[in-house]
C-alpha cells in the first residue's frame, strides 16, 4: 500500500526548516516562490537545490529563466512568506531589489542570498529538482524565519541547564 502523503506532511513537518523566497528573471519579467524544498547539495563542485512543484507557476517560470536567486528570510518577513506562498504573480513593487550575476531579483532584507545557474533539472515525482551552480551570495547578521509543524517559529536559546 502507498505511504500516506499526510503522515509524510507530518513527519517531514518535524524537520524544522528556514525559509526562503526563490526568485527568477526570465526575460523582463521576475517572480518568486517561498520554498523551504532547498539544500546544499555538493561543495565540491558547488551545488545548491531547490526542489519545485511541476503544477507551481514558478516551474515554469525558471525553466524560461534558468536561473534563481535563494533568498534567506529573516524571523520578521513572515508576511514576505506568506505573499509568495499565494499563487499566481507577485507583487515586488514595494521591495527593495538587487541584482548580483544572473538577474535574478535579490531582496536586499534577507539573512542571505545565493544566486545560482541551473545546471540541471532532475524530474523527481510530482516536483523537478533545479540544481544550481552558485555564482554569488552574500550573509548577514541576523535571526532566521523558522517553519515547524505548519507554523513559523523563532529561534530561542536552549536554557543553560537543559
Ligand atoms: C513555508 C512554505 C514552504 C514552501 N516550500 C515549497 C517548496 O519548497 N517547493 C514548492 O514547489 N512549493 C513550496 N511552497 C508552496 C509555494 O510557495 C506555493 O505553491 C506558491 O503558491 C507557488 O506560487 P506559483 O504557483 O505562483 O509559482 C511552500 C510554501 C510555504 C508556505
Amino acid at each position: 500500500m502507498a505511504f500516506d502523503p499526510m503522515l509524510q506532511r507530518q513527519i517531514m513537518g518535524r524537520f524544522a526548516t528556514g525559509v526562503t523566497v526563490v526568485t527568477t528573471r526570465y526575460g523582463e519579467q521576475i517572480s518568486g516562490m517561498t520554498a523551504n524544498a532547498v539544500m546544499s547539495l555538493s561543495l565540491d563542485p558547488p551545488l545548491i537545490v531547490v526542489s519545485v512543484d511541476c503544477k507551481s507557476n514558478m516551474h515554469g517560470h525558471l525553466t524560461q529563466g534558468q536561473c534563481y536567486a535563494i533568498n534567506v528570510l529573516r524571523h520578521d518577513q513572515e508576511d514576505l512568506s506568506r505573499r509568495f506562498a499565494q499563487p499566481g504573480p507577485k507583487d515586488f513593487s514595494d521591495l527593495k531589489l538587487a541584482v548580483a550575476e544572473t538577474g535574478a531579483p535579490i531582496l536586499a532584507d534577507a539573512l542571505a542570498y545565493v544566486d545560482c545557474r541551473v545546471v540541471e533539472v532532475a524530474p523527481a515525482g510530482d516536483h523537478d529538482l533545479f540544481i544550481g551552480e552558485p555564482v554569488a551570495g552574500e550573509t548577514h547578521d541576523g535571526q532566521p524565519l523558522i517553519f515547524y509543524s505548519g507554523q513559523y517559529a523563532q529561534l530561542a536559546p536552549i536554557a543553560a541547564d537543559s
